[in-house]
């Protein structure tokens, strides 16, 4: 979709200027219709790589691909006049080298028009940061618990409860701003950590599970929707659209079993959706 004139695009150093004034909004999307549905509301849109649990049942993040990543990022940029595109690179595309993390980035930027990419990781990514940056590519970091590490920490509990952690989390966030990162998600990290993250680091906090005092949050909007069944205890589901999505089906299946179905009268013509 072309972008409309009506539309001042949110930009990397907009979000970047948010810290400590506006917080920033910031929900997940990976189609089209649904990245026009959140463009007016939201100030970034994340095409977050939990797409390969909420949208395909995977166990974990980690079987995503770059391929999928693209077209879901091109599905949202599609349907986004407005807020920031950031497209998450996944597990296995870039913790091999800068190189590498450049070819699979210069990829996202190239084929979905996104205006930056997530990468996970602390002080071990800085260098990778700060390549990226230095090449034109803008980076959202994700600090905290970092669900492509899954199998390091054995589940996604939360960070920062053992004794120790919370100062060698600190590191990592100060490590990925001061390597360039324009902003971090801070994900399942005890309070008092996010809030003293977000006074250290001289960029936003976008906070999931963390604290209020991040400069932002984000959640996965399947789960506030109340479309996905299984979601972690910090969501506040703003819907139950699973339930009136289970009643419409059901109120469906009975209609056609009573053969209370419409005839060709009510059929719609032809059908633009895009
Ligand atoms: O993959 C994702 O959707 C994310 C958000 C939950 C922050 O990383």
């Amino acid at each position: 979709m072309s972008k409309s004139a009506d539309y001042k695009p949110v930009t990397v150093p907009m979000i970047r200027q948010m810290k400590g004034t506006t917080p920033i909004v910031c929900l997940t999307a990976y189609t089209t219709p649904m990245a026009k549905l959140l463009d007016a509301h939201v100030d970034l849109m994340l095409v977050g790589d939990s797409l390969g649990m909420v949208l395909y049942g995977m166990d974990s993040t980690l079987p995503v691909t770059l391929d999928m990543m693209i077209l879901h990022g091109q599905a949202v940029a599609r349907g986004a006049q407005r807020a920031c595109v950031v497209v998450d690179l996944p597990f296995g595309t870039y913790q091999e080298s800068p190189a590498q993390a450049f070819r699979s980035a210069a990829r996202v930027m190239k084929e979905t028009g996104a205006a930056a990419v997530k990468l996970e990781g602390g002080s071990e990514m800085a260098d990778t940061v700060r390549y990226l940056v230095q090449r034109g590519i803008p980076v959202l970091g994700h600090v905290g618990l970092m669900p492509q590490s899954v199998h390091n920490y054995g589940g996604f509990s939360a960070r920062g409860r053992v004794a120790g952690e919370a100062d060698r989390i600190m590191g990592d966030p100060v490590a990925i701003a001061e390597a360039g990162a324009f902003a971090m998600v801070v994900e399942g990290t005890i309070e008092i950590l996010a809030r003293a993250i977000t006074a250290r680091v001289p960029v936003p906090t976008i906070g999931i599970g963390g604290s209020p005092a991040c400069d932002g949050q984000i959640l996965v909007t399947d789960d506030m929707l109340g479309l996905f069944p299984n979601v972690p205890k910090f969501v506040k589901r703003y819907a139950e659209l699973g339930n009136d999505a289970a009643q419409a089906v059901s109120a469906y299946a009975e209609d056609v079993r009573a053969r209370r179905f419409p005839g060709p009268e009510h059929c719609y013509g032809s059908i633009k959706r895009a």
